[in-house]
């Protein structure tokens, strides 16, 4: 008879900020359960914007693969992480590897484990626009994961019809986003801000628009026209102050500085750690963003958001009445957003609307299924 171990052994990798934030209430989650041994393996895709992440949270990496350069190609983090993961993976020997979402890390660690014959757990499964250009790379890389994977999380209805029509209907579940789950670590009633640009925010007088925007698709002409639209509505909306982390990315920097820098009202910051961030959150009118994160997070806080990008993923937010997608158009963004400061009941419906992202319990539902699988694979 075959030797049963004792735990499952699970090995987490992810890279980015964006994975960080949704992963650390799942690896946490891991580690509370006796049936699981979690090691964790960052492959620095990001680096100070990933090790903000891993401080709150208190995680320490078995494993950092450090493999972030300044203006990286998507080739260079797909090649390093490969051949780095090829190394790592049989000394871990998992039985099986966990990744998120649809980052280069994700698609790369997807892969790695496949050339090893290694399961693969997708959280965050079912995503899609459609348009393998927008976001890009991002949609490839999730349907390249989803033809790979063996346990789908996915963290809506809509995400799991999604894989149904793909003919993945074997192993999905309905979980709700982790990203919820991680405000239980980071909101707090009574918060003082750390980072120096927020101190300066008058909370009392001003209502306050949290923008981000840095995916590769809005780089250059969109991400210009965003701005413009921003310093635009700051003119026209004298009670508004602005607060826009801007991503380190230098093609984001150049142009957000240029246009934006030194406008009265626009508090531009470098990235917040996300205690800071989801605290303003809390405190904020209103949201721009072409983030996903930012399209989950708001409706939890009853903000509005207004989606900066020509398709989104999170239709269950368009749907639900949660985010507005306004393109980037430098009228069109304008147009959205001073409806929304201008017209009460507009901004009441969004605001009132229902987060469609789940209780705060995805992680508690994938570490259930991770053991249930365990169980039936004979690995426990
Ligand atoms: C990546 C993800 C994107 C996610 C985003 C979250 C891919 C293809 N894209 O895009 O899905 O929305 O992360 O932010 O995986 N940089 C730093 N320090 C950091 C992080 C980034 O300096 O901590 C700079 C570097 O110059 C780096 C550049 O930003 O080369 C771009 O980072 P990269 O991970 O390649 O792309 P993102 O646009 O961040
Ligand atoms: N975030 C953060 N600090 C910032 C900007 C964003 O902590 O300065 C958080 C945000 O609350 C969300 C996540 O980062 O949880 C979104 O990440 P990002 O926009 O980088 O990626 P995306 O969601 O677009 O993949």
């Amino acid at each position: 008879m075959k030797n049963k171990k004792k735990r499952i052994r699970v090995l987490s990798v992810f890279g980015t900020r964006p994975e960080a934030i949704k992963m650390c209430p799942l690896i946490k989650e891991l580690n509370r359960k006796n049936e699981i041994e979690s090691i964790v393996c960052v492959t620095g895709q990001h680096r100070q914007m990933l090790d903000q992440v891993l401080e709150i949270f208190g995680i320490q990496p078995d494993y950092d693969l450090n493999l972030m350069r300044e203006s990286q190609s998507l080739t260079t983090i797909t090649i390093n992480a490969l051949l780095e993961l090829e190394k790592i993976l049989p000394k871990i020997d998992p039985d099986l590897v966990l990744v998120h979402g649809d980052t280069t890390t994700s698609v790369s660690a997807a892969l790695a484990a496949y050339y090893q014959q290694i399961p693969v757990g997708h959280v965050e499964a079912g995503l899609r626009t459609y348009n393998i250009y927008s976001p890009f790379p991002e949609e490839m890389n999730r349907k390249m994961i989803s033809q790979i994977a063996e346990l789908f999380f996915a963290p809506t209805e809509n995400n799991k019809e999604n894989l149904e029509k793909e003919n993945i209907s074997k192993n999905v579940y309905i979980t709700g986003n982790t990203v919820i789950d991680a405000f239980k670590y980071t909101v707090k009633e009574e918060y003082q801000f750390k980072d120096s640009t927020l101190k300066r925010v008058n909370f009392n007088e001003f209502r306050i628009i949290l923008m981000t925007a840095h995916r590769r698709e809005n780089l250059g002409k969109p991400l210009e026209n965003i701005c413009k639209a921003v310093k635009r509505i700051v003119n026209e909306n004298k009670n508004v102050q602005v607060v826009y982390p801007v991503h380190l990315n230098p093609a984001v920097r150049n142009t957000v500085f240029s246009i934006l820098g030194n406008v009265e009202r626009i508090h531009l910051s470098e990235p917040l750690d996300v205690e800071d961030m989801h605290n303003i959150m809390a405190r904020s009118s209103l949201i721009l963003t072409d983030s996903g994160g930012l399209q989950e997070e708001g409706p939890y806080f009853g903000i509005p958001v207004v989606v900066l990008r020509t398709e989104t993923e999170r239709l269950e937010a368009i749907e639900a009445g949660t985010a507005k997608l306004a393109g980037t158009c430098e009228d069109d963004i304008c147009f959205t957003v001073n409806q929304l400061l201008c017209d009460k009941a507009t901004y009441r419906k969004m605001a009132q609307a229902v987060n469609p992202y789940g209780d705060g319990h995805a992680s508690e539902r994938i570490a259930g299924k991770i053991i249930e699988w365990g169980r039936i694979q004979d690995v426990i």
